[in-house]
């Protein structure tokens, strides 16, 4: 108890992670790039952590006709790149709850294939497992494959929870991304869908609410009168790599900031929400976001700027211009830059600017909010002028090294 009588929490109690239901989990987009960089390994990492039941089955499925043994070694190289001190036995019998189905999206067989692992590994376990689909392909394929799996049963939800997953892009712009949404919705309820942005996952960006609403210190100079600008960076040093196919159509705004950019300012900007429920955050989020202040179409080179990277050294090492990348449009006019100054019209923040920037091929990755408080008033260290001193920045990195910076004045 402290003493107003309140009982205490533990430092961390916040943070407990729980192991989760055992799931049967089935990716579509198997063979790609985002399963063995992100997917498999992240599965690994809470299996690693005891978070993942051993009952689990993870069920790859894609069009590739590839052996069960050579689906299993291909994730084992990506494992062994995120981790390579792991315990090779651990490996091993994760690599044993690994299935994959092979057939084309279209086809109502390759569902059945999956119906039928699921049915196995529902007998492995002893139970009906949790159903978690994730579609690791691109958002054209969303419309394809939710109806065939509606029609071969596995979006059923009345004897266990189904949860779809979905990325984004979601549509290229609002008649798309409607016409999505009605599509989904004819075969999936609103909350078996789940349109996810990883960059809420990260320790620091989900930090953002804690520093907020959790400390007194900083919501009543949180506004206005106190902050002089808002700055959020998202910088990578990597090019498009593999990924013209998809990059080359949806360029910096879609892939980064429509999303990440603006889930974080959302975050820093957002009112207190009622409760941490999810639907209450949410809520929270789009009065927010109804408050950005449209852009000035006709001069909309003052509020937006857009480039492209061009050929240069990063590390010591000639990387080659986005135009000369592989299978890029030589004519193409895809962003891979964008840099806004975005105004928020209500009480909060009338006349704080929020400057969101990303890009790729910058010269290092560093993402990070840094909050720019104004210069103080007066200066009474004559002749050290108000604006001689340097404003307060309170700077909340989220990668490379999470952590967070108040920079102050001292003598
Ligand atoms: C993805 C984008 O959503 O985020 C990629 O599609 C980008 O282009 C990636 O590289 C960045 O994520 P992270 O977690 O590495 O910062």
């Amino acid at each position: 108890m402290n003493n107003h009588g309140h009982l205490k929490f533990t430092p961390g109690a916040f943070c407990t992670a729980q192991m989760c239901a055992p799931n049967a989990v089935v990716i579509f987009g198997a063979s790609g790039d985002l399963t063995s960089r992100k997917l498999i390994p992240a599965l690994f990492g809470l299996y690693k952590r005891k978070l993942l039941p051993k009952k689990t089955a993870i069920i790859g499925a894609a069009r590739s006709d590839i052996p069960l043994d050579e689906f299993r070694s291909s994730q084992a190289l990506g494992l062994r790149e995120k981790y390579p001190n792991a315990d090779a036995g651990l490996v091993e019998e994760f690599l044993e709850m690994l299935y994959y189905v092979s057939g084309s999206y279209e086809d109502i067989k390759t569902y059945a294939k999956i119906s039928d692992e699921l049915a196995k590994a529902d007998q492995r376990a002893g139970r009906k497992l949790e159903r978690t689909y994730y579609l690791a392909v691109p958002s054209t394929l969303y419309p394809v494959i939710v109806p065939v799996m509606d029609d071969a049963g596995l979006v059923d939800d009345s004897e266990t929870p189904v949860r779809v997953i979905l990325e984004k892009p979601f549509g290229h712009d609002l008649s798309s991304s409607s016409e999505l949404d009605r599509i989904l919705h004819r075969h999936l309820k609103e909350e078996n869908i789940y349109r996810i942005d990883h960059y809420l996952g990260k320790d620091t960006v989900q930090n953002i609410l804690m520093l907020r609403f959790a400390n007194l210190l900083f919501e009543p100079v949180w506004n206005s009168r106190y902050i002089d600008s808002v700055q959020i960076t998202v910088a990578e040093s990597l090019g498009v790599g593999h990924r013209a196919g998809y990059y080359d159509h949806s360029g910096a705004l879609r892939d980064m900031f429509q999303n990440h950019l603006l889930q974080m300012l959302a975050l820093a900007a957002m009112e207190p929400p009622s409760s941490f429920e999810a639907s209450a955050v949410r809520e929270e989020k789009v009065k927010l976001i109804k408050c950005l202040q449209p852009f000035d179409l006709k001069n909309l080179e003052k509020s937006i700027i857009r480039g492209q990277y061009t050929a240069g050294e990063i590390d010591g090492m000639k990387v080659p211009g986005y135009l000369e990348e592989h299978n890029i449009a030589p004519d193409s006019k895809t962003e891979t830059y964008v840099c806004a100054r975005m105004m928020i019209d209500n009480w909060r923040w009338k006349g704080t600017p929020f400057y969101l920037r990303s890009g790729k091929r910058l010269q290092k990755r560093l993402s990070e909010i840094s909050i720019v408080f104004k210069s103080v008033p007066h200066s009474i260290f004559t002749p050290i002028q108000p604006e001689d001193l340097n404003p307060n920045v309170l700077t909340l990195t989220v990668q490379p090294c999470e952590g967070m910076n108040l920079a102050i004045q001292a003598k």
